[in-house]
């Protein structure tokens, strides 16, 4: 076999994505793109910002060669200096551009952080449901993901499981916030409550304990709540950003890591995930985007776009009587399955809606709908889930 056993065991894991995806294209063909509802995938549609649209042709016009070429594998100093400034405003912090590395999105930030700690059978921790790349971003580095269940919590950690679960092994955790899939937004007291239980269990097995803060979603928040900030409540910890939510540049592939001098061994890590971003064949986050960010660090998409979707889908969903959380944050809605999960999924697609199982997230019984689909797709599919209720019994 010419695949390595380890890709071929990650290919039969993600069977059920890559087969939603080729249902998805399938059922396309044979109704047409605006009849099926496909609410698999998390690709951001809001519009690009027309300021940067405008600024992306003003750099390409000025025709400078260093735009183009070779750099530092952390990126561009004037970059990470504008937003260092950025976020220095933003969170009353005073970093400067050496704490940040730009990447290739926030896959490439976490891969690299992963890269420059983990040893063979190094455990990280996260809470499930969770961005299901983690687990193969830590195998990447023959790391072990030790997940834990947060569905009988409201999908809100606990300190006190995550206690019994941190051992001697344990590297890193991983917290996402706002959540892909359950929308969640984790208050400052849970932040404080996982900081009270990583510095006991540090010092129990005199070990140090990363806490990398990956935060695409950040930006897309439809409730007055605060997103934390995570370097100020949680020891030794990192954040991973991308801009592709928060500018619809997903395809772009662009993002930072920033390690803070206040965790442990900040300049050696600074240094290792330097050297990762080559490692790893990213060599720099490219270019352009790079001198995007550094003229608009401050740029958004408009979030109402989203927040439509999100209040159509949850309230005509409600009628129906599906269950689900309201979600504060990101573009998803985590819903629970009246019946079980794989009859739901099937359900679904009779009526050409699309779905991501919970399984996929280590979550079953429930499924993802991605909302960020256009205005038309959400109301066209009213019917058909109002059909799906009615077959499962709910109305
Ligand atoms: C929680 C989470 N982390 C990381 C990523 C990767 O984002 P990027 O496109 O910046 O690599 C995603 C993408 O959907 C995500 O949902």
């Amino acid at each position: 076999m010419i695949i390595s056993n380890k890709l071929n065991k990650m290919l039969s894991g993600n069977s059920q994505i890559r087969r939603m995806f080729e249902e998805g294209n399938a059922l396309k063909k044979q109704y047409g793109e605006d009849r099926v509802y496909d609410f698999s995938l998390g690709n951001p549609n809001a519009k690009i910002p027309v300021k940067l649209k405008q600024a992306m042709l003003e750099i390409i016009s000025e025709d400078r060669a260093d735009t183009h070429r070779y750099m530092s594998n952390a990126g561009f100093e004037k970059t990470r200096e504008s937003i260092a400034k950025s976020i220095n405003k933003r969170f009353n912090t005073s970093y400067n551009y050496n704490n940040f590395i730009m990447t290739v999105g926030a896959a490439s930030a976490l891969n690299i952080i992963l890269k420059s700690i983990l040893n063979e059978g190094d455990e990280v921790i996260c809470f499930a449901p969770y961005f299901l790349e983690y687990k193969t971003y830590v195998e990447n580095y023959n790391g072990k993901l030790i997940s834990i269940d947060t569905s009988q919590t409201g999908f809100i950690p606990d300190a006190k499981v995550l206690e019994a679960v941190i051992t001697e092994k344990t590297k890193a955790l991983i917290i996402n916030s706002p959540n892909n899939p359950t929308g969640i937004i984790y208050s400052k007291n849970v932040l404080e409550e996982i900081n009270k239980c990583i510095k006991k269990c540090a010092k129990k097995y005199n070990i140090d304990i990363i806490t990398i803060s990956d935060e695409p979603y950040r930006e897309l928040v439809y409730v007055e709540k605060e997103v934390p900030w995570v370097p100020d409540l949680i020891e030794n910890s990192v954040v991973v950003y991308s801009y592709s939510k928060s500018l619809s540049l997903a395809g772009e592939r662009i993002g930072w890591l920033l390690i803070p001098d206040e965790c442990v061994c900040s300049k050696e890590l600074i240094g290792a995930c330097t050297v990762s971003n080559r490692a790893i064949g990213c060599v720099n986050a490219p270019s352009l985007m790079q001198k995007l960010i550094e003229v608009c660090p401050d740029a958004k998409v408009d979030i109402s776009f989203y927040d439509k979707n999100r209040t159509v889908l949850y309230n005509e969903l409600k009628k129906l009587g599906f269950e689900m959380l309201y979600p504060e944050g990101g573009f998803y809605i985590f819903l629970k399955t009246p019946i079980e999960e794989q009859s739901f999924i099937e359900k679904c697609k009779k009526y050409r809606i699309l779905t991501v199982g919970g399984l996929a997230f280590e979550c079953s019984g429930y499924v993802r709908i991605a909302y960020c689909v256009s205005e038309e797709t959400v109301l066209n599919s009213l019917e058909s889930f109002r059909l799906v209720a009615k077959e499962c019994a709910l109305i």
